[in-house]
C-alpha cells in the first residue's frame, strides 16, 4: 500500500481551457490540498477525488469507461457523476465536485455533499431479515452494499473467524513482511458495524441450514430465521497428510490469526520451509525473505505458477525469487516434518524452525451439501448468484457461476471476484435481477513486482508475449483458437484495463 497522489497539477478552481481536455481524456490537478481528477465525456466535465480509496492508486492513470473511471492498480470502478465506488475492491466513495463552463474555461467549484442512502420502506415481499454466513470478502461486501442501497431490515453476519472482516490478501504480503501497520488490516473499524446496524457475530459457527423453514442452526443450539441468506463460507487451507503436520512450528495461512502466528514464529526462526510454489506460497516466501529468514521452497511442479501463468512467467517468478535468495527444491515433495527439519522424498533434508504449507485451498461446502443445494465442485449458482434453493444465494470462493466470458461454469479464488459477487448478490437479494458479468481479475505481489491478471484460462494453445518479461514490462495474452482468454501483465496497467473492457464488450 502506498500513497500515489498529492496535490500537484493545476489549481482547478482557476479553471483550465476547455479544449485543453479532449473528449475521453482526464488530468490530475488539485483543489486546495486535495487531488482532483478532471475528466471529459462529450460536452460534460466531471471532477472527483483523484486517489483510489482502496490502496491510494492514481485514478488519472486509469481508464475512462462511459461515465466511470477504473483504477490502474486493482481495477476498482468509480462513478464520475457521484464518486461512488461502483465495483470493488474499493468500497468507499471518492469526493465529488461541481464543474462549470465559464467562457472558454472549465472551472471546478465546491464539493457536492455525498448522498446518504435513505432507508427504504420495505415493499411487499421484500426481505426483512437477511443473514450472511461468512465474514470475508463476499460477506462483507454484501453487507456493505445492502446498507448502501438503503436496506433497513435486520442484517446479521455470522463468522467463524475471531477477527472482524480483514483485508485477507495483505496477510501474505505487506502485513506478513512487517510493512503494514495493524490498522490497514480491518476492512472497517469496530464502530462501523454498530453504526450500520450490522449484527456481526464472531466465533460463531453455523452448523446447518434448514431450507424448508428458512433458518440457520448455530453451534450453540440456537436458530436464526432469514428471508434471504447469503452463503459466503470461502475456503480453507489444505493440510497435507504428512507425519509432523501437527507440530507447533507448522502453519497454514488463511486468517489474521494464522498470519500473526507465522510472524511470531518468524521472530525466532532462522530458516523456513515453504511447501507449495503457487501464489500464497511464494508471497509467503517473499515476506519471510523481507524479514531476513533463509527460505526454501519445496514443490512438486517443475516451474512455479506454470499451470496458471505459463512457462515464461513461471521462469521469471522463479528467477525473481532466486535473486532475492530463495532456494527452490522443485520436482520434489516433503515426506515428513520433524521438529528441526523437513525430510524430502528425494532423500535430502532441510533444517527449518518454521514451516508454512501453502498447497492450495478447498472450498467450504459442507453447509451447502448438507442443505441439499446443487453442488458441482462448488455451490452451483445461476447468473444472479442464486443457488438451487430460492432465496439462498452464494458468492466468493465457494460459488460456481455461468461465466459469460468463457462460456463455462467456473469457480475462482480471487478477492475482487468474491467482493463483486457479494455486491451483486446483495442487490439481487433486494429484488434486483442483475447478472454477475464481471471479468475475473486478480493480482499477486512478489517483492516490488505486481502481477495483474484478467480473464480466465484453464488451458491455451498460444501465449502471445509483448514487451520484456525480464525487464518487468510485459503483457502476456493466453489464447485459444485465436481468441484471448486471459491477460497477465507486469507494470502495464493500461493494457490490463483495456483487456478487461475488451472482454466485457466482447460478451455484452
Ligand atoms: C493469505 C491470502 C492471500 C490472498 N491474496 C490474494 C490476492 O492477492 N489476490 C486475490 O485475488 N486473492 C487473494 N486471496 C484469495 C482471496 O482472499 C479469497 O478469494 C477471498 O477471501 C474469498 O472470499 P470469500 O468471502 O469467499 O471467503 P473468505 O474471505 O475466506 O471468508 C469466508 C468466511 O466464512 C466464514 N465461515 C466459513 N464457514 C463458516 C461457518 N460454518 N459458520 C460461520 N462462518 C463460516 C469464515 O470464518 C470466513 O469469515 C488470498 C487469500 C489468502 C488466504
Ligand atoms: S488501489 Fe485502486 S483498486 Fe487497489
Amino acid at each position: 500500500m502506498s500513497t500515489a497522489s498529492d496535490s500537484t497539477g493545476p489549481d482547478l478552481t482557476q479553471g483550465i481551457a476547455s479544449e485543453a481536455l479532449a473528449d475521453g481524456a482526464m488530468l490530475a490537478g488539485h483543489v486546495g490540498e486535495e487531488s482532483v481528477l478532471l475528466a471529459r465525456r462529450g460536452d460534460e466535465y466531471f471532477a472527483i477525488g483523484a486517489t483510489c480509496t482502496h490502496y491510494n492508486g492514481p485514478l488519472a492513470e486509469g481508464l475512462l469507461v462511459g461515465d466511470t473511471v477504473r483504477c490502474p492498480w486493482h481495477h476498482a470502478c468509480f462513478s464520475l457523476r457521484s464518486g461512488e465506488a461502483l465495483h470493488a475492491p474499493a468500497l468507499s466513495p471518492v469526493a465529488c465536485w461541481r464543474t462549470e463552463r465559464r467562457g472558454g474555461k472549465v472551472v471546478v467549484l465546491g464539493k457536492v455533499e455525498p448522498s446518504v442512502a435513505r432507508p427504504t420502506a420495505a415493499a411487499a415481499g421484500a426481505p426483512q431479515k437477511i443473514v450472511i454466513v461468512g465474514g470475508g470478502a463476499a460477506g462483507f461486501a454484501a453487507a456493505e452494499m445492502l446498507r448502501r442501497r438503503g436496506y433497513a431490515g435486520s442484517l446479521t453476519m455470522l463468522s467463524e473467524d475471531a477477527a472482524p472482516p480483514v483485508d485477507r490478501p495483505n496477510l501474505s504480503k505487506d502485513y506478513l513482511a512487517g510493512n503494514a501497520p495493524e490498522d490497514w488490516i480491518p476492512l472497517r473499524g469496530d464502530d462501523y458495524y454498530a453504526g450500520q446496524r450490522i449484527e456481526l457475530r464472531l466465533q460463531t459457527k453455523v452448523e446447518r441450514i434448514d431450507v424448508a423453514t428458512h433458518e440457520v442452526a448455530l453451534a450453540d443450539g440456537s436458530r436464526l430465521a432469514f428471508d434471504r441468506l447469503l452463503l459466503a463460507t470461502g475456503a480453507e487451507a489444505v493440510r497435507l497428510p504428512l507425519p509432523g503436520m501437527d507440530l507447533p512450528h507448522v502453519h497454514t495461512l488463511r486468517t489474521l490469526a494464522d498470519s500473526r502466528a507465522i510472524i511470531a514464529r518468524a521472530a525466532t526462526a532462522r530458516r523456513a520451509v515453504v511447501m507449495g510454489a503457487s501464489f500464497i506460497g511464494l508471497e509467503v516466501a517473499a515476506a519471510l525473505r523481507t524479514r531476513g529468514l533463509e527460505v526454501h521452497v519445496v514443490a512438486p511442479e517443475k516451474r512455479p505458477m506454470e499451470r496458471v501463468l505459463g512457462p515464461q512467467l513461471g521462469d521469471f517468478v522463479r528467477a525473481l525469487h532466486e535473486e532475492h535468495g530463495v532456494v527452490f527444491h522443485l520436482d520434489d515433495v516433503a515426506s515428513a516434518i520433524e521438529a528441526q527439519r523437513v525430510l524430502l522424498k528425494s532423500g535430502g533434508a532441510i533444517e527449518a524452525e518454521l514451516v508454512v504449507v501453502g498447497v492450495g485451498v478447498r472450498p467450504r461446502l459442507t453447509l451447502a451439501e448438507q442443505a441439499g443445494l446443487a453442488i458441482d465442485r462448488g455451490v452451483s449458482v445461476d447468473a444472479y448468484l442464486e443457488t438451487s434453493a430460492p432465496g439462498i444465494f452464494a458468492a466468493g470462493d465457494i460459488a460456481r457461476w455461468p461465466d459469460a466470458h468463457s462460456g463455462a461454469a467456473i469457480r475462482v479464488e480471487h478477492w475482487v471476484v468474491a467482493e463483486r459477487q457479494g455486491q451483486t448478490a446483495a442487490r439481487n437479494m433486494l429484488g434486483g435481477r442483475e447478472k454477475f458479468d464481471a471479468v475475473p481479475f486478480f493480482w499477486s505481489q512478489h517483492y516490488d513486482v505486481p502481477i495483474n491478471y484478467v480473464g480466465h484460462a484453464e488451458g491455451w494453445d498460444e501465449i502471445a508475449i509483448e514487451g520484456d518479461i525480464a525487464g518487468r514490462d510485459c503483457v502476456l495474452r493466453y489464447m485459444r483458437d485465436g481468441r484471448v482468454l486471459a491477460v497477465a501483465s507486469i507494470y502495464r496497467d493500461g493494457d490490463s484495463l483495456r483487456a478487461e473492457t475488451a472482454m466485457e464488450q466482447a460478451s455484452a
